[in-house]
């Protein structure tokens, strides 16, 4: 079982936005990465360090994941915010769990078809990464609805205190 706290440490807080940033820099730079992968698999390393950007980036990433689950199982986190139905408070639970491992997995695919050299795990990553977007958009709409039509701040609770 995860330990209850009051709010989300500013370890947690700052691993939040810092992997939020890393994942949308890959997403954005990701874009050349289809030829890049190629040309790396016939052996030509043109174009390196644009390639070795994504990576190093997504692998830095993984890194921070796991030390953010680490963390969270060390520390815990604090309880669900209240909400009107219990269906929203079970879909908020299952939404954070399956961004840990979507956050896990995508850079794990991206990394067994960089470095294992499997073309199928390519697809895997791109198919994962584009799972990771809906559900993070999904997720960032429903917090953004509690703090600005439900008025319950929760917005603050991911945020640094003075
Ligand atoms: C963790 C955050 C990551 C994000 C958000 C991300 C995102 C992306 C995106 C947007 C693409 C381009 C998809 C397309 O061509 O349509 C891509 C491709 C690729 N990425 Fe990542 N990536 C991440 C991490 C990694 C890591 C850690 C590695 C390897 C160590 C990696 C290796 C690759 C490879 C090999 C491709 C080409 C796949 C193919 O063309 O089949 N990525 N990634
Ligand atoms: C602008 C976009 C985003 C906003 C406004 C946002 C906001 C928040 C807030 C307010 C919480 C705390 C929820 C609570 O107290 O119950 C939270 C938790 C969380 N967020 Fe985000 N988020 C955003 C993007 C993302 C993205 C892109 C990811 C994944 C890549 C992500 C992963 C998570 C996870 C896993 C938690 C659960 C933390 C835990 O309890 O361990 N968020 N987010």
């Amino acid at each position: 079982m995860t330990k209850i706290r009051d709010n989300y440490s500013h370890i947690q807080i700052a691993l939040h936005w810092l992997i939020v940033l890393l994942f949308v820099f890959n997403y954005i730079f990701g874009d050349g990465m289809n030829r890049i992968f190629d040309a790396h698999m016939e052996g030509k390393d043109i174009a390196l360090w644009p390639g070795m950007t994504h990576v190093y980036v997504g692998v830095t990433m993984l890194v921070l994941v796991v030390i953010r689950l680490i963390v969270r199982r060390r520390m815990g986190v604090p309880a669900e915010a209240p909400n009107p139905r219990e269906w929203m408070t079970v879909a908020s639970t299952w939404t954070h769990r399956l961004l840990y491992v979507l956050m896990a997995f995508v850079p794990l695919a991206g990394m067994a078809a960089w470095f294992g050299g499997i073309d199928q795990f390519g697809e895997i990553h791109v198919l994962l990464m584009n799972a990771l977007l809906i559900v993070s958009g999904i997720h960032a709409a429903a917090a953004l609805y509690h703090h600005f039509i439900m008025k319950d701040g929760l917005l603050k609770r991911m945020w640094f205190k003075h």
